[in-house]
């Protein structure tokens, strides 16, 4: 993986870049940083999951092969951070319609459904999809108590147990979650489901290298050890104290000056349909770990940033034009693969005309690749801050990569921003109202505040 960040620089882009004297300056603020990021290594679990998980990784390996010819699908139960990675990962790493493909083309592996939202709509369509008693679902939940997770577990194993008895419903359902705390270890261990892991000090978001990821992608016959081995590689390149050398270093710090001359807005465009959804994952990780009201003293700053995700060449016909010509407010990350999985060339069809016959000859991989430079083009012309992530091609350790990569580069931001990047106070107070507004037992005064809170004024209702 390569970073390129030309246009990121006043040299190149003009007055809107930041200024190779700007790095400098923030010396002092990269050596503290650095020693943080030593510092807390032992606090940042997430760091050791590409080494310490060989003995993990080999039960996942054996309860999947032992349980995907026993089912039609593995169903994931989780959101956000429980969610995301799962499903980054399978768009990643196999056939785009891969649950359409008749199950030898799947490598005999189970379909793949995430069902995170509860929508209500979504979970009645699904059961209309799959046949629950043929399936396998993993609640994944590192908190062990998130209402929307919970609730769809609650509802699955109603059904189970009607259809196929408490003995065997046990069978369908495995559960991810927190060796110690929460309600779902506790369910689990008394009633008796398989379990894995998510390490105590392992957070939501960054818990994709964990069993939250690993299960599901096993599932599908992803080979795990190779995104481990990919991660591995990636804090190797991360070590680095010079950030001249370190790419997840130099994306924040990059980011963090950005983010001081009001570049509040971080898109993240991938030129592949296969890590698309990388960039959704990215959207919650930035967003939530960087988003935050007090630094580490204390002192009230609002930080953040507001990540966007895109996709070339499909938002180049909606998003591009804002990129282009609207406020200096972002920095664009575009994503290239050097080499895509397949080819497809255009026909010569139209060569007798000049506004199509230049397409004929040409791969949708070349055609798809000058999109991507004519869009770093065009932004850098009009003084647009962009950087660039090359991959060689999408595989198990590329994706590995990236998934550390962007961890590691949250992480810094954090330390250069001052803030907490781990925790999310800020999503507590919405939590809390739901329970109140449903008279959960020590919520009674959320409840009052709520009932005290002035009514919504119907002049302003239209
Ligand atoms: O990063 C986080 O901690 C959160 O976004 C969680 O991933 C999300 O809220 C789901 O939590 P849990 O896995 O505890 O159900």
């Amino acid at each position: 993986m390569i970073l390129d960040y030309n246009n990121m620089l006043a040299e190149r882009i003009g007055e809107k870049g930041i200024p190779l004297s700007a790095l400098k300056t923030l010396a002092p603020a990269i050596e503290k940083a650095n020693k943080s990021m030593k510092d807390k290594r032992p606090q940042m679990a997430w760091r050791d999951l590409p080494y310490n998980q060989s003995e993990i990784v080999k039960e996942i390996k054996t309860y999947a092969s032992e349980m995907k010819d026993q089912i039609d699908a593995f169903v994931v139960l989780g959101i956000g951070g429980s969610a995301l990675g799962p499903l980054a990962v399978q768009q990643a790493l196999n056939h785009p319609y891969y649950n359409e493909l008749p199950r030898e083309k799947r490598g005999n592996f189970p379909k793949l459904y995430v069902a995170d939202n509860i929508d209500p709509e979504r979970l009645v369509y699904l059961f209309e999809t799959i046949d629950p008693t043929r399936c396998l679902f993993n609640v994944i939940s590192k908190s062990g108590s998130t209402s929307e997770t919970m609730s769809q577990f609650m509802i699955i194993k109603e059904l189970l147990e009607e259809k196929l008895g408490k003995e065997k419903a046990r069978k369908h359902i495995v559960c991810t979650t927190d060796p110690v705390s929460g309600n779902l270890i506790t369910i689990a261990k008394e009633e008796g489901y398989k379990t894995f892991y998510v390490p105590s000090p392992v957070g939501g978001r960054f818990s994709e290298l964990t069993s939250v990821g690993l299960l599901p992608a096993a599932f599908c016959g992803i080979d795990i050890e190779g995104m481990l081995e990919g991660a591995a590689q990636m804090d190797t390149m991360c070590q680095e104290d010079d950030i001249s050398k370190n790419p997840a270093y130099m994306y924040a710090a990059l980011h963090y000056l950005g983010m001081t001359t009001g570049k509040n807005i971080s898109v993240l465009m991938p030129y592949a349909d296969g890590v698309k959804l990388i960039a959704d994952w990215y959207a919650q990780l930035w967003a939530e770990s960087l988003g935050k009201k007090y630094d580490l003293a204390g002192n009230i700053v609002n930080v953040g940033q507001t990540p966007v995700r895109a996709l070339g060449a499909t938002d180049q016909h909606s998003q591009v034009q804002l990129y282009a010509e609207g406020p200096y407010d972002k920095i664009v990350v575009f994503i290239g693969v050097e080499e895509y999985r397949k080819t497809i060339t255009i026909p010569k069809t139209y060569s007798h005309m000049p506004s199509l016959g230049f397409l004929g000859g040409v791969t949708h991989n070349n055609l798809l690749q000058t999109q991507q430079s004519a869009t770093e083009y065009a932004l850098t012309k009009a003084g647009r801050m962009n950087m660039t992530i090359t991959i060689p091609k999408i595989t198990t350790q590329t994706i590995g990569q990236l998934i550390y990569f962007f961890e590691m580069a949250t992480a810094y931001a954090g330390e250069l921003l001052g803030i907490d990047a781990f925790d999310q106070p800020g999503v507590e107070e919405g939590k809390n109202a739901t329970y109140a507004m449903f008279d959960r037992p020590g919520y009674e005064v959320k409840k009052a505040e709520l009932e005290a809170a002035p009514a919504k004024d119907e002049q302003y209702i239209i």
